[in-house]
Protein backbone atom coordinates (compact mmCIF):
# COMPACT_ATOMS: atom_id res chain seq x y z
CA UNK A 1 0.00 0.00 0.00
CA UNK A 2 0.93 3.30 -0.42
CA UNK A 3 -0.02 6.00 1.65
CA UNK A 4 2.00 9.54 0.60
CA UNK A 5 0.69 11.87 2.50
CA UNK A 6 1.35 15.13 0.41
CA UNK A 7 0.23 18.00 2.66
CA UNK A 8 3.13 20.54 1.21
CA UNK A 9 2.81 24.57 2.10
CA UNK A 10 3.51 25.66 -1.06
CA UNK A 11 3.11 25.12 -4.77
CA UNK A 12 6.89 24.56 -5.53
CA UNK A 13 6.88 21.91 -2.11
CA UNK A 14 4.43 20.53 -3.06
CA UNK A 15 5.65 19.60 -6.84
CA UNK A 16 8.86 18.19 -5.48
CA UNK A 17 6.73 15.91 -3.15
CA UNK A 18 4.47 14.38 -5.79
CA UNK A 19 7.18 14.57 -8.41
CA UNK A 20 9.77 12.17 -5.62
CA UNK A 21 6.38 10.33 -4.86
CA UNK A 22 6.34 10.02 -8.67
CA UNK A 23 9.56 8.95 -9.27
CA UNK A 24 9.54 5.73 -6.51
CA UNK A 25 5.97 4.82 -7.98
CA UNK A 26 7.32 4.32 -11.87
CA UNK A 27 10.86 3.09 -10.47
CA UNK A 28 11.68 -0.28 -12.14
CA UNK A 29 7.85 -0.34 -13.95
CA UNK A 30 7.83 -1.05 -17.20
CA UNK A 31 4.17 -1.50 -17.84
CA UNK A 32 2.72 1.48 -19.15
CA UNK A 33 -0.82 1.26 -18.39
CA UNK A 34 0.24 0.83 -14.87
CA UNK A 35 2.18 3.54 -14.71
CA UNK A 36 -0.26 5.74 -16.23
CA UNK A 37 -2.34 4.56 -13.68
CA UNK A 38 -0.71 4.82 -10.73
CA UNK A 39 0.23 8.44 -11.79
CA UNK A 40 -3.33 9.59 -12.45
CA UNK A 41 -3.96 8.10 -8.57
CA UNK A 42 -1.09 10.05 -7.49
CA UNK A 43 -1.99 13.26 -8.80
CA UNK A 44 -5.87 12.97 -8.00
CA UNK A 45 -5.17 12.62 -4.24
CA UNK A 46 -2.24 15.20 -4.16
CA UNK A 47 -3.73 17.93 -5.79
CA UNK A 48 -6.60 20.03 -4.76
CA UNK A 49 -9.58 21.83 -6.75
CA UNK A 50 -9.29 18.73 -9.54
CA UNK A 51 -12.17 17.14 -11.28
CA UNK A 52 -10.40 15.01 -13.62
CA UNK A 53 -6.79 13.71 -14.53
CA UNK A 54 -5.79 11.44 -16.75
CA UNK A 55 -3.67 10.24 -20.12
CA UNK A 56 -4.90 10.30 -23.51
CA UNK A 57 -2.27 8.23 -26.04
CA UNK A 58 -1.73 8.94 -29.36
CA UNK A 59 -2.30 6.34 -31.60
CA UNK A 60 -2.21 6.35 -35.10
CA UNK A 61 -2.57 10.34 -34.61
CA UNK A 62 -5.87 9.76 -32.63
CA UNK A 63 -5.94 10.62 -28.95
CA UNK A 64 -7.48 7.93 -27.43
CA UNK A 65 -8.17 7.67 -23.56
CA UNK A 66 -6.05 6.11 -20.91
CA UNK A 67 -5.57 6.01 -17.31
CA UNK A 68 -7.84 8.59 -15.22
CA UNK A 69 -9.49 9.40 -12.28
CA UNK A 70 -12.81 12.02 -12.29
CA UNK A 71 -15.59 11.08 -14.59
CA UNK A 72 -15.78 8.87 -17.45
CA UNK A 73 -14.38 11.08 -20.33
CA UNK A 74 -14.72 11.39 -24.26
CA UNK A 75 -12.91 8.42 -25.56
CA UNK A 76 -11.20 9.58 -28.95
CA UNK A 77 -10.32 13.01 -29.85
CA UNK A 78 -9.00 14.54 -33.01
CA UNK A 79 -5.43 16.48 -33.16
CA UNK A 80 -7.79 19.39 -34.13
CA UNK A 81 -10.35 19.10 -31.47
CA UNK A 82 -10.52 20.41 -28.22
CA UNK A 83 -7.99 21.65 -25.82
CA UNK A 84 -6.22 17.82 -26.04
CA UNK A 85 -6.32 18.13 -29.81
CA UNK A 86 -4.65 21.27 -29.32
CA UNK A 87 -1.64 20.21 -27.05
CA UNK A 88 -1.14 17.29 -29.42
CA UNK A 89 -1.15 18.99 -32.69
CA UNK A 90 1.15 22.11 -31.37
CA UNK A 91 2.81 19.97 -29.08
CA UNK A 92 2.93 22.91 -26.60
CA UNK A 93 1.60 22.93 -23.17
CA UNK A 94 -2.14 24.46 -23.14
CA UNK A 95 -2.72 26.34 -20.04
CA UNK A 96 -6.45 27.15 -20.33
CA UNK A 97 -7.93 29.85 -17.50
CA UNK A 98 -11.52 29.59 -18.89
CA UNK A 99 -12.43 26.62 -21.37
CA UNK A 100 -15.97 27.92 -22.11
CA UNK A 101 -13.55 30.35 -23.85
CA UNK A 102 -11.31 28.27 -25.97
CA UNK A 103 -12.91 27.32 -29.38
CA UNK A 104 -13.74 24.05 -29.58
CA UNK A 105 -13.44 22.79 -25.86
CA UNK A 106 -14.70 19.48 -25.28
CA UNK A 107 -16.93 19.39 -22.24
CA UNK A 108 -16.56 16.34 -20.64
CA UNK A 109 -17.56 17.19 -17.05
CA UNK A 110 -19.81 20.06 -17.02
CA UNK A 111 -18.01 21.31 -13.93
CA UNK A 112 -14.30 21.94 -15.55
CA UNK A 113 -13.69 25.16 -15.52
CA UNK A 114 -9.90 25.29 -16.55
CA UNK A 115 -7.55 22.90 -17.61
CA UNK A 116 -3.97 22.14 -18.30
CA UNK A 117 -2.70 19.91 -21.09
CA UNK A 118 0.88 18.62 -21.68
CA UNK A 119 1.90 16.65 -24.41
CA UNK A 120 4.04 14.00 -23.54
CA UNK A 121 7.15 13.96 -25.67
CA UNK A 122 10.16 11.39 -26.18
CA UNK A 123 12.84 11.09 -29.18
CA UNK A 124 10.49 13.40 -30.86
CA UNK A 125 7.59 11.20 -30.83
CA UNK A 126 4.24 12.21 -29.38
CA UNK A 127 3.51 9.28 -27.15
CA UNK A 128 -0.24 11.22 -25.65
CA UNK A 129 -0.79 14.21 -23.26
CA UNK A 130 -1.28 14.85 -19.74
CA UNK A 131 -4.93 16.65 -18.86
CA UNK A 132 -5.64 18.05 -15.65
CA UNK A 133 -9.03 19.81 -15.50
CA UNK A 134 -10.68 21.71 -12.37
CA UNK A 135 -13.72 23.44 -11.24
CA UNK A 136 -12.13 26.53 -10.28
CA UNK A 137 -11.67 29.09 -13.29
CA UNK A 138 -7.49 29.80 -13.13
CA UNK A 139 -6.54 26.99 -11.83
CA UNK A 140 -3.24 26.38 -13.11
CA UNK A 141 -0.64 28.87 -13.07
CA UNK A 142 2.76 28.86 -13.93
CA UNK A 143 3.58 27.61 -10.82
CA UNK A 144 1.69 24.81 -11.99
CA UNK A 145 2.62 24.82 -15.12
CA UNK A 146 6.19 24.23 -14.37
CA UNK A 147 5.14 20.95 -11.51
CA UNK A 148 2.94 19.49 -14.49
CA UNK A 149 5.60 19.61 -16.89
CA UNK A 150 8.15 18.18 -14.33
CA UNK A 151 5.54 15.47 -14.02
CA UNK A 152 4.96 14.92 -17.84
CA UNK A 153 8.77 14.27 -18.08
CA UNK A 154 9.26 11.84 -15.31
CA UNK A 155 6.12 10.12 -17.23
CA UNK A 156 7.56 10.69 -20.51
CA UNK A 157 10.75 8.23 -19.46
CA UNK A 158 7.65 5.64 -17.67
CA UNK A 159 5.72 5.31 -20.33
N1 LIG B 1 -11.67 19.04 -22.14
C1 LIG B 1 -10.80 18.25 -22.97
C2 LIG B 1 -11.36 16.89 -23.23
C3 LIG B 1 -10.89 15.87 -22.30
S1 LIG B 1 -11.64 15.97 -20.82
O1 LIG B 1 -11.44 17.23 -20.18
C4 LIG B 1 -11.25 14.73 -19.86
C5 LIG B 1 -10.51 18.94 -24.28
O2 LIG B 1 -11.14 19.93 -24.64
O3 LIG B 1 -9.62 18.47 -24.96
Amino acid sequence: MYDFKIEAADKATLYDDIASALEGLVAGEADVIANMANASALIWEALPDINWVGFYRNIGGELVLGPFQGRPACIRIAFDQGVCGAAAATRQVQRVEDVHAFPGHIACDSASNSEIVVPLIRDGKLLGVLDIDSPMQGRFDPEDEAGVVRLAEIMTRAI
